[in-house]
């Protein structure tokens, strides 16, 4: 069994404590409600992750969503094009097929999806696992694609302690003005904007 505490808490406040209890942040609790930036997140003992958007639709996810943002990590390191299709399995899980233009060459990664446990958020919290991509050791218990924001036509992911954002759109192109918006918003809901690059997704016809 595990012990959530859902909080309101300043993201930095609480990752640059080593391992607090339950109990240390629940005494936070008052002093960060006073915080102008507080987010609401979900700790489980182990790691802290943001609260999912209750309005997630399963099915209405499907299909593709064009990475118009997103933090650099070892996986989309060099990537341009970076597309993302979401389809439904037989076993119902959600099949998810990630392509990218790595230094131009095309690269496709395929996955699987499912949901987790509820008490991380009864919807738009996942467990993505990509074939060949083997989790980190210590990894976090929870979901690793946590749909922050849920649009029709945009949505703002994050993962675990706030690592990796992404911004995906239905639209391939999206203006900068509306992307650089999107952003303010992620910031807003407690991402850590300076590793996040505008992802590229011109010349991407194959
Ligand atoms: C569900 O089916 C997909 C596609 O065949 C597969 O990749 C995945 O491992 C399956 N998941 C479970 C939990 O059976």
């Amino acid at each position: 069994m595990y012990k959530f505490v859902v909080l309101l808490s300043s993201l930095l406040a609480v990752s640059a404590l080593p391992s607090p209890s339950p109990s240390e942040l629940v005494n936070q609790h008052n002093d960060l409600l006073i915080s102008e930036d507080a987010v609401e997140t979900i700790w489980d003992g182990t790691c802290v992750y943001p609260k999912p958007d209750g309005r997630f639709k399963p099915n209405e996810f499907l299909g593709k969503w064009y990475q118009q943002a997103g933090t650099e990590t070892l996986y989309n390191f060099g990537c341009t094009c970076v597309k993302a299709d979401y389809t439904k399995n037989a076993n119902g899980t959600i099949g998810v097929k990630n392509n990218c233009k790595r230094y131009g060459q095309p690269t496709e990664v395929l996955g699987s999806a499912s949901p987790v446990n509820p008490v991380y958020g009864e919807k738009g919290a996942l467990r993505v696992t990509l074939d060949g991509v083997s989790e980190k050791t210590g990894a976090c218990p929870g979901p690793n694609y946590i749909v922050q924001v849920y649009e029709k036509n945009y949505m703002i992911v994050q993962t675990a302690h706030f690592e990796a954002l992404t911004i995906l759109s239905r639209e391939q192109h999206v203006p900068d003005p509306q992307v650089d918006q999107w952003l303010r918003y992620a910031k807003s809901l407690g991402s850590e904007l300076s590793s996040v690059v505008r992802t590229r997704q011109t010349g991407c016809a194959a």
